[in-house]
């Protein structure tokens, strides 16, 4: 197993080669077997610091890069910006920059601009990685994605994933269709008119608006919410009729006459996008999504680490 990773930088999917996948997925088995051992900790990056740079909100993300540092025994500092001197006009390079100075290896920020993490990486010498940029980028979440298809399939190639819901705000989209593709999967998008980009076709995306046909092609269903945070217009009456339309509810499932593997990237808006026994059901795999977090996270974070070490 090779433990070289040639980027300086998690900034996103694309430019990434299937090759760098592939290492990062094999050593978060290694690192997904430790995890379910006796001893859940190594080492590995223990003359590291890590700085968490949270510009914006997070539940799972946040808590599951700071385990996997953790588990790695990195150091580690977290920063919000809503307790920080951002509040009083620091920029984003001096906030970083005077963070760094305090002998910080690597950062791991999210942010609500899309390009935020692509800017800092030409100002400082710490490595990034992108915890989600505004509608841009979600990479560690597209690659826990294809991992656990992996472990539900044994191959992400061939298989039929259908992306269903607001694919317009979501950088959660755009990583998953630059990593299922990259990996061999066929990828469609599902969703009103208003909520896809008009050029999507050109990623080699198929695009439908009928859930319906989404579910009779698809193997894998990823459901997303709706961004209302970055809406600055409405792209649709009102929540209830796109519920009636774009909802995921076992009646839906149950007219088919095969099985689908259900995906959420979270924070999942129940009774929305998917119903609870959808969400909760069998054919879901959205905490174990949550769970491969760390172990893909701790795969990108030592990876990197290797390089400074
Ligand atoms: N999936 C995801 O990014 O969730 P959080 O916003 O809670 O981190």
């Amino acid at each position: 197993m090779t433990t070289q990773l040639p980027i300086k930088h998690l900034l996103g999917i694309k430019g990434l080669e299937a090759s760098h996948i592939q290492t990062i997925f094999e050593t978060a088995d290694n690192f997904k077997s430790l995890l379910n051992g006796p001893v859940k900790k190594t080492p590995a990056l223990r003359d590291i610091t890590i700085a968490n740079l949270f510009f914006e909100n997070s539940t799972r993300t946040r808590v599951s890069f700071e385990l996997a540092e953790k588990r790695l025994g990195a150091d580690i500092v977290n920063f919000s910006s809503s307790s920080s001197s951002v509040k009083k006009g620091e920029t984003l390079i001096d906030t970083v920059n005077n963070i760094l100075s305090m002998k910080v290896d690597m950062v791991v920020m999210r942010h609500p601009a899309p390009g935020a993490c692509v800017f800092l990486s030409k100002y400082i010498d710490a490595q990034i990685v992108n915890a989600g940029d505004g509608t841009h980028e979600h990479p560690t979440q597209a690659l826990l994605d294809a991992f656990s298809i992996r472990e539900k399939f044994g191959d992400v190639a061939g298989k039929k994933i259908v992306i269903i819901g607001d694919i317009l705000h979501s950088r959660v989209a755009l990583s998953n269709i630059y990593c299922l593709q990259l990996l061999g999967a066929e990828v469609m998008v599902c969703g009103p008119a208003t909520l896809i980009p008009k050029n999507i076709h050109h990623l080699g995306v198929s695009v439908t608006h009928t859930l319906q046909d989404a579910l009779k092609w698809c193997d894998v269903a990823n459901v997303l919410r709706i961004q209302l945070e970055r809406q600055d217009e409405r792209h649709f009456p009102s929540l209830k009729e796109y519920s009636s339309l774009y909802g995921l509810t076992l009646e839906r499932l149950k007219g088919l006459d095969k099985e689908i593997c259900i995906m959420h990237p979270g924070p999942i808006n129940r009774g929305v996008e998917i119903s609870s026994d959808v969400a909760d059901g069998e054919h879901s795999i959205i905490l174990q999504q949550v769970e491969n977090g760390v172990a893909v996270r701790m795969a990108v974070l030592f990876l990197l680490g290797q390089q400074r070490l």
